[in-house]
C-alpha cells in the first residue's frame, strides 16, 4: 500500500511523543492502519528548542504551511487559538484528514470546524482533547448515539483532582497542595487556568456538546474554581460523608413542565464519599455518564502527560487512516495460536 502521509504540527509534551511512537512502532500501527504511516515532517516554532524526544534533524520544519499542503493526516497538537485555527482550515481544504488535541480551540469553535469539515468530506476527531487517555468524546459520539444521555459529571482536570485530594487525605492547606503539585510537574508555575476552573470549562463545553447534540461555547459555562475551599470545607464535609471535588456537569434540567433546558457549569461539588467518582485519587480524570438506556457508565484514566494523551492522538490517527485506507473501521485483528489459560486466584495490581 502506498503509505499515508502524516504531518505533525507541534513537537512539545505531547507532539513528541506522538512522533517518537510514530518512528519506533510504525510497523504495527502501519499494520493497523491499513497502511504504512509516514511522519513527513514537524513543524516547530523554533529549531533548536530543548525536546523530551531527540527526532531526527532532517523532520523539523519552521514551515507549517508547507507541510500542511503535502500531508494525507495533519495532526494539531500546538494548543492556542492562532496559527493552530488556520492551519486546520488549510489542511481541510487540502483535503486531509485532521487529528487535534486543542480543547481551547474545540471548545470555542469546535462546531463551526465540524461543518467545515463536513462540507470539504474531510475527517475531523480530537479525542486528545478531553481528559487525556481517556476514550470519551468517541464513545459519547459513536457507542452511545442510540441513547439518550441525560447527565454527564466529569473530573476532568487532574492538578485540581491533585489539590482537592491531598488536602482531604492531609489536611494540607490549599496553598501547600497546590506547591505539592508544583512539585510534581502537575500545576504550570501559573496554575491560573487549572484552579480557575478555566480548563475544565473547555472540557465541560465539548462534553455537553458532543452529549446533547448541540452547540455549546465556553461562554455559555458556569465557571468557578478551587481557589476559595478551605482545608476547613473539606474537613468538614469529611465530617457528614461528602468529599469535594471540581467537577464538570452537564445536564438536562427538569421542571414541572418536563425538560426545561440544558445546564453547563464548573464548580466544586460535595460528593458523597460512596460516589464513584469519590474514588478517583491524585491527577487522575475520570467522566461518569447516566444515559437513559444504558444506565450508568464510567471512564476512568490519566488526563494529562504525553504518553497518555498521545495514546488518545494515535487512536485517531489510525481510526482515520482505516477509513480512508479500507472506507471503513476494519478488521479487527485476532490472535493466533492458542493462549493457555491461567489459574489465577487473585489480580496482581498496583492497587494492593
Ligand atoms: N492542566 C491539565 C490538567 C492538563 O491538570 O488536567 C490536561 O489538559
Amino acid at each position: 500500500r502506498k503509505p499515508l502521509r502524516v504531518a505533525l504540527l507541534g513537537c512539545g509534551t505531547v507532539g513528541s511523543q506522538v512522533a517518537r511512537i510514530l518512528l519506533e512502532d510504525a510497523e504495527n500501527l502501519g499494520r493497523r492502519a491499513g497502511a504504512p504511516l509516514e511522519l513527513v515532517g514537524v513543524a516547530v516554532r523554533t529549531l533548536d528548542a530543548r525536546r523530551d524526544v531527540d527526532l531526527p534533524a532532517g523532520l523539523l520544519t519552521l514551515d507549517a504551511d508547507k507541510l500542511v499542503e503535502d500531508a494525507d493526516i495533519v495532526i494539531e497538537l500546538m494548543g492556542g487559538i492562532e496559527p493552530a485555527k488556520s492551519l486546520i482550515l488549510r489542511a481541510i481544504e487540502h483535503g486531509a484528514t485532521v487529528v487535534s488535541g486543542n480543547k481551547a480551540l474545540f471548545a470555542q469553535d469546535g462546531p463551526a470546524l465540524y461543518e467545515q469539515a463536513d462540507a470539504a468530506g474531510v475527517q475531523l476527531s480530537y479525542e486528545a482533547a478531553v481528559a487525556g487517555a481517556i476514550p470519551i468524546l468517541r464513545p459519547i459520539r459513536d457507542s452511545l448515539s442510540g441513547d439518550r444521555i441525560t447527565r454527564v459529571l466529569g473530573i476532568v482536570n487532574g492538578t485540581t483532582n491533585y489539590i482537592l485530594d491531598q488536602m482531604d487525605s492531609t489536611g494540607a492547606s490549599f496553598a501547600d497542595a497546590v506547591k505539592a503539585a508544583q512539585d510534581l510537574g502537575y500545576a504550570e508555575a501559573d496554575p491560573t487556568a487549572d484552579v480557575e476552573g478555566h480548563d475544565a470549562a473547555a472540557k465541560a463545553a465539548i462534553l455537553a456538546s458532543l452529549s446533547f447534540h448541540t452547540r455549546f461555547a465556553l461562554e455559555n459555562v458556569h465557571c468557578e474554581g478551587i481557589t476559595a475551599v478551605t482545608a476547613d470545607d473539606i474537613a468538614a464535609a469529611a465530617e457528614d460523608g461528602y468529599v469535594i471535588k471540581l467537577l464538570a456537569i452537564a445536564e438536562i434540567l427538569t421542571d414541572d413542565a418536563g425538560a426545561a433546558g440544558i445546564g453547563v457549569r464548573v464548580h466544586p461539588t460535595l460528593l458523597p464519599r460512596t460516589h464513584p467518582l469519590a474514588a478517583v485519587h491524585g491527577a487522575f480524570n475520570a467522566v461518569f455518564i447516566e444515559a437513559e438506556n444504558a444506565g450508568e457508565l464510567m471512564f476512568y484514566g490519566q488526563g494529562a502527560g504525553g504518553t497518555p494523551t498521545a495514546s488518545a492522538v494515535l487512536g485517531d490517527v489510525i481510526s482515520a487512516a482505516r477509513r480512508m485506507v479500507l472506507g471503513g473501521p476494519g478488521r479487527t485483528e485476532t490472535t493466533t495460536g492458542h493462549v493457555p489459560p491461567l489459574s489465577i486466584d487473585t489480580v496482581r495490581t498496583s492497587y494492593c
